[in-house]
């Protein structure tokens, strides 16, 4: 099963992803994860791609085709995945039918904005781990610390307002078009594109995933 999860900033993809993983046994590919994997490790492509995330820009569709190319070859990958935030730009799509990695399903989490503005704001993560908690809907069970280690949480550093507004105002110009491109596919190749409305409680859209990827 190869399903891609595609939907604004804060739309709840990390979180379903995580879901996704337990219930299927697949493993949930997030190129955000992995670009700040390389932040935390502060190796040397972690300095650039540091930069480049603060400012809420994309980063190179190079980079991120390499990390997907070598990611999906692994092992673990042999019965399906899930890709959080990939692809983001139509070149990255082109990429996925270039290399005939052939996709099942495409879910769409659609969320308006000032509940994504909402749902960012109130993220803390555990950076080392990449767990995600939110101070009113997924709260941690001692105040902002993270329930595995009580390591101190944080709040991202592309989560600050101006990061925000540059983050979505990205998805609009590089990634809102592959939606276009997905419909289509939808129409002539019967792909299972699902769009889902975000505003539903985590637990519920679940269960509409759930739902779905018996279809
Ligand atoms: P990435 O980490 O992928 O960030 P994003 O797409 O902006 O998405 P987020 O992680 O902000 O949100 P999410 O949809 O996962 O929501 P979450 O589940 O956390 O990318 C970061 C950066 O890396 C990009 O800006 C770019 O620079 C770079 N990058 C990544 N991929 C790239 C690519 N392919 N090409 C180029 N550059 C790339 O939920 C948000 C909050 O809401 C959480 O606190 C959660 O607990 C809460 N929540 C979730 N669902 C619900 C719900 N239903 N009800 C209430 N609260 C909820």
């Amino acid at each position: 099963m190869r399903i891609i999860l595609l939907g604004a900033p804060g739309t709840g993809k990390g979180t379903q992803g995580k879901f996704i993983t337990k219930k299927y046994n697949i493993p949930q590919i997030s190129t955000g994860d992995m670009l700040r994997k390389n932040i935390y490790l502060k190796n040397k492509m972690g300095k650039i791609i540091k930069n480049i995330l603060e400012k809420g820009h994309l980063v190179s569709d190079e980079i991120v085709c390499n990390l997907i190319h070598d990611r999906i070859k692994q092992k673990d990958c042999t019965n399906g995945f899930i890709l959080d935030g990939f692809p983001r730009t139509l070149e990255q799509y082109s990429y996925l039918s270039k290399n005939q990695i052939k996709i099942d399903y495409v879910l769409e989490l659609i969320l308006p904005y000032h509940l994504i503005l909402e749902r960012i704001s109130g993220r803390r993560i555990h950076a080392q781990s990449g767990r995600v908690y939110h101070v009113k809907f997924k709260p941690p069970k001692i105040k902002d610390k993270d329930d595995l280690t009580q390591e101190s949480l944080t709040i991202r550093e592309d989560d600050k307002e101006e990061s925000i507004k540059k983050r979505l105002r990205e998805y609009k110009k590089e990634t809102y078009p592959l939606i276009n491109c997905y419909l289509n596919e939808k129409k002539k190749y019967n792909l299972k594109f699902f769009q889902i409305n975000a505003i539903n409680s985590i637990s519920c859209i679940q269960k509409q995933i759930e739902k779905i990827l018996k279809k």
